[in-house]
C-alpha cells in the first residue's frame, strides 16, 4: 500500500536526514553539506555526503542515494514499510492503518517476544535441577558464568513438550509456536512438539537486540545421526544469509576489527578470552548480505577458519566477498590447534595475540596459495610459480611491499633478485597496457561514459536526459518552477524514471505538497540513488531562465525524436511501396 503522502511528508520533516544519519555516520561539515564515511562500503577518505537542504545522501564512491527513508531502508535492511515505521516509531508517529503490513509487523513482534520468552525459559532451565548436565557440560568446555550470561546460554529440557506448555500459558498460540521455528508439527498425526531438546541453547539476537534464532548444541553422542549443532529454521525473523552470531555484542566493540569464524563457540571463546570483535557464520558459508552487514561496522576482518581442508576452502571462497565489499581482509591460519576455540583453550589470550599480529595479509595468503599449486624441483613448473607470483606483486602498490614478497618469490623460486624484479616489472608493464587498452576502448565510446551508473536506468537520448535532470534538479530546490513547465507533459521525457518522477512533482504541487526526494512513491533503490546523485550534483543557477531552457530543449528533443521515429515509417512505407510489397 501507499502511505498517504501528507503522513510520509511529515514524516520525513520530523526525521531530518542529517539525524538520522548521525546515528550511523559520524559527520563533518564542510560548506553547506556533512561529509563521513560511507556506511555502504568500506573507505578511508570520507566520500559519503549528506545535504541538510536537500533532504538526501549520496555517496560518490559507491553512489548509494536517496532520502530518509532510503537511507533507512538501506541501512537496516528494511523494505519501505518497515522503514516508514521505524522512522513513525523514531519520532513517535502513528503510523496509518495497513491491515496487511500492519499483521506482518505484529506477527514479527510476536515472534520476537515469543522467542525473548523461549530465551528466558531456556535459560532458566539451565540452572534448574534438570539442567545440572548442561551445566556439567558447559563448565567443562570452559565456560564460566559470566560468558553464559553475556551470552544468555541456555538448556533446553530432554521432553517433547515444556517449551510448547510454558509458551502456550503464556498466551502464544500452537501457530504461532510453529512459526517460530521452536516447535515442529509431526507430520504424521499433526501434534506438535519442540523442536530443542536436551540441547545447549545459544540465542541468535540481531543487530537491532531481537532473539531471532538459536542455534543448540548437542551434549552427548549418543546417537550418530544427530546433528551436532541443530539451528532455527528460516522464520519471518530469521535469516541466516543475512545475520552473523554475536554481532549484536561485536559492533560495540573496540577494537577496531571483526574477527570472523566458523562456530558459535570459537565466537564465545574469543570473547570470553578478550577478543569481544568475534562473529561467526550460523552454519552457512559466508554471502554478500554478510559481507555488506560487516562494512556498517569496520573496514577490516580477520578471517580465522579452521585448519582443515573445509576451512580452507571456505577461507578462499570467502576472500573475494570480503573484498568486493570493501573489506580488508587478513587470513589467520590455524595452528597447533582445530579452531579458535580450542587453541585458546590450549595456549591462552596472550599466545593467540601473537598469531594474529602476525596473521598474514591477502597478499601472504594468496602468494602461499599460489604456491601449493606448483612442484617447484620441476624446472618448468618452478618457472610458472615465478611468473604468477610476479604477477600478483605487480599488483601492490607500495615498493616496499614489492621488494619484500619479491625478494622471498626469487629465494624460494632459486633466483636472483635483479630477476625477480625484472619479471615483477613486465608484469606491471602488461597490465598497464592491458589497462590502457581497456580505457581506450571506453574514451572511443564517449555515450557510454554519460550512461548513469545503474545498469537499470539507461539514457536513450543523452542531452535530452541531461535536460530532464537539469529540470528536475532545479524544480526540488525551487518547486516554484514547475509553474513555468508552460504545459510540458511527461510523454516528452526521454528517461522513464524522470517522467514519473516528473509526475508525481506536479501531482504534488497541485495538491499543495512539498517536492523532495523523499517524498517520491515507488522508486527502487538505483532509482532513488539516481535521483539523489541528481539532486546533489545540481549546482548550476536556479532561475527561471535556466529552468525554460530545460523545457525548451526536452520538447524539442521530443519533436526530433518523434519526427526520426515518423521518417522511419515514411521511408519503410516508401520502400515497401517500391517493391509491390505494401498496399494501402
Ligand atoms: P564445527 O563442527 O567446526 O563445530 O562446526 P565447532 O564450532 O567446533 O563446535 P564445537 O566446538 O564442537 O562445539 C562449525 C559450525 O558449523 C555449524 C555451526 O554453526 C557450528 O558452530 N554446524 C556444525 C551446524 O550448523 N550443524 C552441525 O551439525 C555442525
Ligand atoms: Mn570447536
Amino acid at each position: 500500500m501507499a502511505f498517504p503522502p501528507s503522513f510520509i511528508d511529515e514524516l520525513v520533516a520530523r526525521n531530518p536526514i542529517e539525524d538520522v544519519v548521525g546515528h550511523y555516520v559520524s559527520l563533518k561539515r564542510s560548506g553547506g553539506n556533512l561529509f563521513g564515511l560511507c556506511p555502504f562500503h568500506g573507505e578511508k577518505t570520507a566520500s559519503f555526503s549528506v545535504s541538510p537542504d536537500k533532504g538526501i545522501y549520496y555517496c560518490f564512491g559507491c553512489h548509494k542515494g536517496g532520502g530518509v527513508i532510503n537511507f533507512q531502508m538501506e541501512i537496516e535492511g528494511l523494505s519501505y514499510p518497515d522503514a516508514v515505521r521505524a522512522l513513525a516509531k523514531r519520532v513517535g508517529m502513528q503510523v496509518p492503518e495497513d491491515e496487511q503490513y500492519q499483521s506482518r509487523y505484529k506477527a514479527q513482534e510476536r515472534l520476537w517476544a515469543l522467542s525473548k520468552e523461549a530465551a528466558r525459559f531456556f535459560y532458566a532451565k539451565l540452572y534448574a535441577p534438570e539442567g545440572a548436565e548442561a551445566l556439567r557440560y558447559a563448565r567443562e568446555r570452559g565456560m564460566p558464568k559470566s560468558t553464559l550470561t553475556t551470552f544468555g546460554v541456555g538448556y533446553a529440557p530432554n521432553t517433547w513438550d515444556s517449551l510448547v506448555k510454558a509458551m502456550k500459558a503464556k498466551g502464544y498460540t500452537e501457530q504461532e509456536l510453529i512459526d517460530s521455528g521452536l516447535v515442529t508439527k509431526s507430520q504424521k498425526n499433526g501434534n506438535i512438539y519442540d523442536r530443542f531438546r536436551d540441547r545447549l541453547m545459544f540465542p541468535i539476537i540481531d543487530v537491532r537486540g531481537n532473539i531471532i534464532g538459536f542455534g543448540g548444541r548437542i551434549m552427548n553422542n549418543n546417537d550418530p545421526n544427530a546433528a551436532k549443532y541443530l539451528n532455527s529454521p528460516e522464520t519471518l525473523i530469521f535469516n541466516k544469509r543475512k545475520n552473523l552470531f554475536a554481532l549484536n555484542l561485536a559492533k560495540k566493540s573496540k577494537l577496531g576489527y571483526l574477527i570472523l569464524v566458523e562456530g558459535y563457540m570459537d565466537a564465545v571463546a574469543l570473547h570470553q578470552y578478550g577478543f569481544d570483535c568475534a562473529v561467526a557464520s550460523l552454519g552457512t558459508s559466508l554471502t554478500e548480505e554478510h559481507a555488506a552487514l560487516l562494512t556498517r561496522y569496520t573496514d577490516q576482518v580477520v578471517l580465522i577458519y579452521d585448519g582443515d581442508e573445509a576451512g580452507q576452502r571456505a577461507t578462499r571462497r570467502a576472500i573475494p566477498i570480503l573484498e568486493k565489499a570493501g573489506l580488508q581482509v587478513k587470513v589467520l591460519k590455524m595452528r597447533d590447534a582445530k579452531d579458535p576455540d580450542e587453541f585458546l583453550k590450549k595456549f591462552g589470550a596472550d599466545k593467540f595475540k601473537v598469531l594474529l599480529e602476525d596473521a598474514s595479509n591477502r597478499v601472504e595468503y594468496q602468494l602461499n596459495a599460489i604456491r601449493r599449486k606448483y612442484d617447484i624441483r620441476e624446472d618448468e613448473q618452478r618457472i610458472a610459480y615465478i611468473h604468477e607470483s610476479a604477477e600478483l606483486i605487480s599488483t601492490l602498490g607500495s615498493s616496499v611491499q614489492r621488494e619484500v614478497y619479491g625478494h622471498r618469490v626469487a629465494e624460494e623460486g632459486k633466483i636472483s633478485y635483479e630477476a625477480m624484479s625484472m619479471e615483477i616489472n613486465k608484469a606491471w608493464k602488461n597490465r598497464q597496457r592491458r589497462e590502457k587498452k581497456a580505457q581506450e576502448k571506453i574514451d572511443l565510446a564517449p555515450a557510454r561514459n554519460l550512461q548513469p551508473k545503474a545498469r537499470t536506468i539507461r539514457y536513450d537520448d543523452v542531452k535530452s536526459a541531461r535536460a530532464e535532470e537539469g529540470l528536475i534538479a532545479m524544480a526540488m530546490k525551487d518547486p516554484n518552477l514547475l509553474d513555468q513547465t508552460a504545459g510540458l507533459t511527461a510523454e516528452a521525457f526521454s528517461v522513464p524514471l524522470f517522467a514519473k518522477v516528473y509526475t508525481q512533482m506536479l501531482a504534488r504541487r497541485a495538491e499543495g505538497l512539498g517536492v523532495s526526494v523523499a517524498g517520491l512513491e515507488e522508486l527502487s533503490g538505483d532509482e532513488a540513488s539516481h535521483i539523489a546523485m541528481i539532486a546533489q550534483n545540481q549546482s548550476g543557477p536556479v532561475n527561471e531562465q535556466a529552468f525554460r531552457d530545460c523545457v525548451e530543449l526536452i520538447r524539442s528533443r521530443h519533436r526530433k525524436r518523434s519526427v526520426s521515429s515518423d521518417e522511419d515509417l515514411l521511408a519503410l512505407r516508401n520502400r515497401k511501396k517500391e517493391s509491390g510489397g505494401y498496399h494501402g
